[in-house]
């Protein structure tokens, strides 16, 4: 179907508040057939919000929907997908204990005493959804076992299964590898030719401008404009979205490296493809690791860290060999390790701001006594709050409340509080809006200045020479080339990455 001027969903003067925050004020939004529509502003904009609202997981304060012209008012997500509007959404919602066809099918495949009753027809209705999405997942496997890009396309899937006419995807690709993301671009293609149309929520100003065609940016809760993409550019966009200019995407480097720190030598990986790898980090050093998704830039942080285990290989710190055989030692040793999942792993739900932000680090806050010292808790807290700019209305907020990218800032601010002598990131700005990415390097870059030495994984190269000082490359478990970050192109890099492939 061609795309036309159709207006598929309509949201008008949506409202919603939260105690103490306006969280949409007098949002409309007009979603055209057979287009990719993308929603974007800063860390707490509100887009979320906006989506649960649609799905009914949030009770709008006033505003009407309208589907196909027809005023609709969503009682759950399963009720919008019922009548053809899906989700998938930045915390993905399965039943992990589950097979993936189980999670497809749940709730619409007839059983008999709690079993589906035909299994096997399930698995052959599954594989064809996955094959006309020419995606390869067994429909047998239990989702706690896939990795997360897997099981976001699994919910992909089931949006496309129930033929849904309208798509919602919160941050689909923030763990995606880039291949994986190519493939997910392919599926998008094919659902706005069939006159499907998809919202999609995403920081990453280039995957935005490649697949929209038109651009809604909020602030404050806000609709500031919508336009169409092809009238965009990344510097318009973010000036709508922070709502001033951003000379400048990466803070002045000014942090001097010294003496060697740490070193590794020949390390290899137990149980993944880390292969002699061996490297130094000098103090006052931020030392980028690149490469493709399964290059081993994670296992590698995590052998260090000794999560995983390592097979053969040492580790000196200050020219002393030591162990790091588990967390506890490695953060004895002054080592701190910030994951890339961190939402899953790191989040105290229940907890308020100011307990997640000083929760590793409560020795610090412990004077004479066992008195924890309130004042400078919440001095500390609001320090970061402030400088990280997390949208919050006080440090008391439960932490569940804060949007996506304000939660990821919260376990950043936690760990960079600890100020460790060593600090290995796994990408620290995903998620994060372009404004608060910038603080983020900045605390980084001080951490350095200070003395400390910094190791970051990320897939985002002009991050990596925007902020490191140095850069190893790794393909295939392998470190296959080390650059200075001042005379590196993102061609050398991606050169290097796919070197042993
Ligand atoms: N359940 C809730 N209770 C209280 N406040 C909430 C709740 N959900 C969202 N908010 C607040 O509403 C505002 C908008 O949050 P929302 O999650 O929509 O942001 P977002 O644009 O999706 O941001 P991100 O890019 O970080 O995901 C934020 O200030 C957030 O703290
Ligand atoms: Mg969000």
């Amino acid at each position: 179907m061609e795309r036309s001027d159709e207006v598929l969903l309509e949201m008008r003067n949506i409202c919603k508040e939260f105690p103490r925050v306006k969280a949409l004020d007098n949002v409309s939004l007009k979603l055209k057939r057979g287009s990719v529509h993308a929603l974007m502003g800063e860390n707490g904009a509100g887009k979320s919000t906006l989506m649960k609202c649609l799905f009914g997981i949030y009770a709008k304060d006033s505003g009407e929907i309208f589907l196909e012209g027809r005023k609709v008012d969503f009682r759950s997500p399963k009720h919008a997908l019922e009548n053809g509007v899906a989700m998938v959404h930045q915390e993905l919602n399965q039943a992990l204990k589950r097979s993936v066809m189980e999670n497809l099918w749940m709730g619409r495949y007839p059983k008999k005493f709690g079993i589906f009753t035909s299994d096997g027809k399930m698995y052959r209705d599954t594989a064809k959804v996955f094959g006309k999405l020419g995606l390869k997942v067994n429909p047998r496997q239990i989702m706690s076992t896939m990795p997360v890009a897997q099981r976001q396309m699994a919910e992909i899937a089931k949006a496309v299964s129930y033929d849904a006419k309208v798509i919602v995807l919160d941050e689909p690709t923030s763990s995606l590898s880039e291949k994986e993301a190519g493939q997910l671009f392919e599926i998008i293609k094919g659902l706005k030719e069939k006159g499907c149309a998809v919202i999609y929520i995403s920081h990453k100003m280039e995957e935005i401008l490649r697949i929209s065609d038109e651009v809604t940016v909020m602030r404050d809760g806000k609709l500031i404009d919508t336009r169409p993409a092809k009238e965009l550019d990344m510097n318009t966009i973010i000036k709508l979205m922070v709502g001033r200019e951003l000379s400048n995407r990466f803070p002045p480097k000014t942090n001097t490296v010294g003496e060697v720190a740490m070193q590794v030598v020949d390390l290899t990986s137990q149980y993944t493809n880390v292969k002699n790898v061996s490297f130094e980090l000098r103090k006052g050093e931020i030392l980028g690791i690149s490469g493709l998704d399964g290059s081993g830039r994670t296992e590698l942080l995590e052998n260090i860290f000794g999560i995983s285990a390592r097979k053969s290989g040492k580790i000196y710190l200050h020219g002393k060999e030591i162990g790091n055989r588990n967390a506890r030692q490695s953060i004895k040793n002054g080592f701190a390790l910030i994951t890339e999942e961190r939402r899953k792993n790191g989040i105290f739900g229940i907890l308020n701001i100011r307990e997640n932000t000083v929760i590793s680090n409560l020795k610090k806050y412990t004077g004479a006594g066992l008195w924890l010292s309130e004042g400078k808790m919440k001095a500390d807290t609001q320090k970061m709050i402030d400088s990280l700019r997390v949208k919050t209305p006080g440090q008391g907020t439960k932490i569940r409340a804060l949007s996506g990218g304000n939660q990821q800032k919260v376990i950043l601010a936690r760990w960079l509080l600890t100020e460790p002598e060593i600090l290995l990131l796994d990408e620290p700005t995903r998620g994060i809006d372009v404004g608060a990415k910038y603080e983020i390097y900045q605390l980084i870059i001080e951490l350095a200045s200070k003395g400390k030495s910094i190791i970051m994984v990320s897939g985002e190269m002009p991050e990596l020479l925007g902020v490191c000082t140095r850069i190893i490359v790794m393909s295939d478990g392998q470190v296959t080339g080390e650059l200075s970050a001042d005379k590196a192109t993102q061609e050398e890099l991606m050169r290097l990455a796919t070197l042993n492939l």
